[in-house]
């Protein structure tokens, strides 16, 4: 019987979405983050993201069609990670003893991935939608507003850590599964990218943290932590 290459390739679709989602969240965290260097920043930064330098205004449409894409990226991605959910109770105590017998590290970040990623199907899901259906209110005084007064912050604080998490390890297994980064010592480099993926993950998770903080404190004090006022935002 000729044996199928669908499995291959799904396996390979569900990689390169992986990576571009990936890059993409590399970044969309640092374009976030620019909050940090205050409200300005975050003005130039999403005015420029919408072309406001080329046409003179913003145009709002630009985020809509771009989060299409990206969303379709995502829902592809999800779906070809539900291929390897446990299918039933079964499956899923087979793998926890496995687990626990192996206390295998890599192994638990698999599951860390799988757990993740569940969180995300709902989390990026409603963000997205906003963002898809209101980018006219994106900027340092209607996204302050959107996470202080419209709640959104709880839901930012869940899917930063998931997303992070969810992207490093996915990254750190691509480098596996397609050999990056190989040489003639394996362990080592294995440990040597385990600290790298370590390192980069600390940094966006202690860098989008801040952020988030630091969109909390215009939405409550209507400054920015330079002391800048942020005009509109109507409580
Ligand atoms: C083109 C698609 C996207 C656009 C235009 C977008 C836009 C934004 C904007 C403007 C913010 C600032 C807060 C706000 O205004 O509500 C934000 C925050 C955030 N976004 Fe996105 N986003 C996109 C895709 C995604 C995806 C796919 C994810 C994750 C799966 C994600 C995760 C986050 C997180 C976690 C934050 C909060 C970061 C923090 O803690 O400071 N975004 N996004």
């Amino acid at each position: 019987m000729k044996k199928s290459l669908l499995p291959a390739r799904l396996d390979l679709a569900q990689s390169i979405t992986g990576l571009v989602l990936a890059v993409f969240m590399a970044f969309h965290l640092i374009f976030d983050s620019s909050i940090l260097l205050g409200a300005g920043a975050f003005a130039f930064v999403s005015g420029a993201l919408e072309c406001e330098l080329f046409f003179g205004e913003k145009i709002p449409l630009i985020t809509t069609a771009v989060v299409i894409v990206i969303f379709a990226i995502f829902i592809a991605h999800a779906g070809l990670a539900m291929r390897k959910f446990p299918q039933n109770a079964a499956q899923y105590r087979t793998m926890r003893s496995h687990m626990k017998e192996m206390r295998h590290g890599d192994t638990s970040l698999w599951w860390l991935q799988i757990w993740t990623g569940f969180a995300m199907f709902f989390l990026a899901s409603v963000h997205l939608y906003i963002m898809m259906t209101q980018p006219q209110t994106i900027g340092p005084a209607g996204s302050a507003y959107r996470i202080v007064f419209e709640w959104k912050w709880p839901l930012y604080l869940v899917l930063t850590i998931a997303v992070v998490l969810h992207a490093a390890v996915g990254l750190y297994r691509l480098a596996l599964k397609w050999g990056w980064f190989e040489g003639q010592n394996p362990n080592r480099r294995r440990k040597t990218l385990k600290k790298a993926v370590w390192i980069v993950t600390v940094v966006y998770l202690t860098m989008s943290l801040a952020a988030l903080g630091a969109f909390i404190h215009i939405g409550l004090t209507g400054q920015d932590h330079f002391g800048n006022a942020v005009e509109g935002i109507a409580r």
